[in-house]
């Protein structure tokens, strides 16, 4: 069960230090600050949602959405505060999120190894759709594709509030 003290939010360009803490607590191959920058400031698809604990950024989710196209770019909580719904909240407010702007598919790539993330993406309906081979180029692991439809919200029976066209629309900080 998640912690009512957790926030699911958009990010702003403020938030950056906090979610690069995340990210480089998460990942071999962490993003850069320009990286992030350049997707809040200049990506015109690109939506980050952050988890936020007591003012602290506990995690974050990226996605991309192209007309009827979803594409989660990353999901991290802080190893700290994993086990406890965070990733789940992060990534059902994104699919919705997603879906409210016109999408009806999302797809995501992940190691093949990590069985962590792929037990979370099947718990929220997303299905194996495939190999890239040598995805990633630190140690060319293979990525698996996967990917859900959102016409029905995705599966799950999750408590997390959607997002209407008024909430995204409305006041972007509200989120
Ligand atoms: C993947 C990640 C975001 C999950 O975040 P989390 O907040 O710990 O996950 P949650 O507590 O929301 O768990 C949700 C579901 O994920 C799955 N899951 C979570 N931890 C798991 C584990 N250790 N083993 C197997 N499945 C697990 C379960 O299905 C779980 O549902 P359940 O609690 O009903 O069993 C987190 O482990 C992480 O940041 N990993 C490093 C970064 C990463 O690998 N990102 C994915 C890149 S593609």
């Amino acid at each position: 069960m998640m912690s009512s003290d957790v926030l699911i939010r958009l990010m702003k360009e403020e938030d950056i230090e906090g979610v690069l803490r995340v990210e480089h607590d998460a990942f071999s191959l962490p993003w850069t600050r320009g990286t992030f920058v350049n997707e809040l400031r200049s990506n015109q698809f690109a939506n980050y949602l952050v988890a936020e604990e007591n003012g602290q950024i506990v995690g974050y989710c990226g996605i991309w959405v192209i007309v009827d196209d979803a594409h989660i770019t990353n999901i991290a909580v802080h190893s700290s505060r994993r086990g406890r719904s965070i990733g789940e909240a992060l990534l059902r407010h994104g699919m919705s999120l997603a879906q409210t702007l016109g999408a009806k598919q999302i797809s995501l790539e992940v190691r093949v190894s990590n069985e962590t993330a792929q037990g979370l993406y099947d718990k929220l309906g997303f299905q194996p759709g495939g190999i890239r081979k040598k995805y990633y180029t630190d140690n060319l692991e293979d990525a698996l594709v996967m990917w859900a439809r959102l016409e029905d919200g995705g599966e799950g029976d999750g408590e997390d509030e959607f997002f209407s066209m008024e909430d995204y629309f409305g006041d972007r900080d509200k989120l």
